[in-house]
């Protein structure tokens, strides 16, 4: 069966996409405002692209009644914010930040988050969330009216105390109980977990005896 996306209108595209394309992780986007009001938000059109320069997109997309979402605006004034991964403890909170609150009401509080200073930028990380990135914007693309891709650097990374070896920088998979975005209100742990060996070219032929023009 073929869905031809030049003939669907950008909710069944939506539909289609966002329930195919799983799962996804989840950036909790933290923004603060010229008054200091501390804004979260949750966005699973985001992953990461590039470690030269360290590059993650988020994919933001206008409100209903065509505002920008207050993350949106907080970018596009400040270029500056934090990526809060989220794991099955954060869940419920993270799922609160993403109610559609006037931009005046302090969402760390309303969700029960607990701020912490970034280093580099002015708004603070998430103290409940396993691993945190100070960003800078590198640059919006604007693919239509209504949707930003917001490319940015990562500038630098804090972990919870113990989930990475700071010798080895290996993660301690155990402890890392991330959550990604299935579809509609659905989310999954990351809990089996398999192995794929990857092969050259020639340990792959050499196994399966192939040669050229077989
Ligand atoms: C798990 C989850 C993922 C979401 N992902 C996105 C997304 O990728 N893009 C988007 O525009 N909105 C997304 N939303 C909706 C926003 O979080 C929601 O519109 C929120 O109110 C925006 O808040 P803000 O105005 O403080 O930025 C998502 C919501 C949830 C619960």
């Amino acid at each position: 069966m073929e869905f031809d996306f030049g003939k669907l209108t950008s909710k069944d595209r939506y539909k289609l996409l966002s329930s195919t394309v799983i799962p996804r992780p989840i950036a909790l986007v933290s923004t603060i405002d010229e008054n200091g009001v501390l804004n979260a938000a949750p966005y699973s059109f985001f992953n990461m692209f590039a470690e030269e320069p360290a590059t993650c997109v988020l994919g933001i997309q206008k409100r209903p009644d065509g505002k920008y979402k207050d993350t949106s605006s907080l970018i596009r004034k400040s270029g500056e914010y934090v990526i809060n991964l989220v794991d099955m403890d954060l869940a419920e909170s993270m799922n609160i930040s993403s109610i559609n609150f006037d931009p005046e009401y302090d969402e760390f509080d309303l969700a029960g988050f607990t701020p912490v200073a970034s280093r580099l930028i002015a708004p603070p990380r998430i103290k409940e969330a396993p691993v945190s990135f100070e960003c800078r914007r590198t640059v919006t693309l604007q693919l239509n009216e209504e949707r930003d891709l917001v490319v940015g650097e990562v500038l630098t990374m804090h972990a919870r105390d113990g989930l990475i070896d700071p010798e080895t920088l290996y993660l301690d998979r155990e402890k890392y109980d991330v959550v990604g975005r299935l579809y509609a209100d659905l989310y999954a742990p990351l809990r089996e977990v398999f192995s794929l060996k990857s092969s050259t070219q020639e340990e792959w032929l050499e196994k399966h005896n192939k040669k050229v023009g077989d």
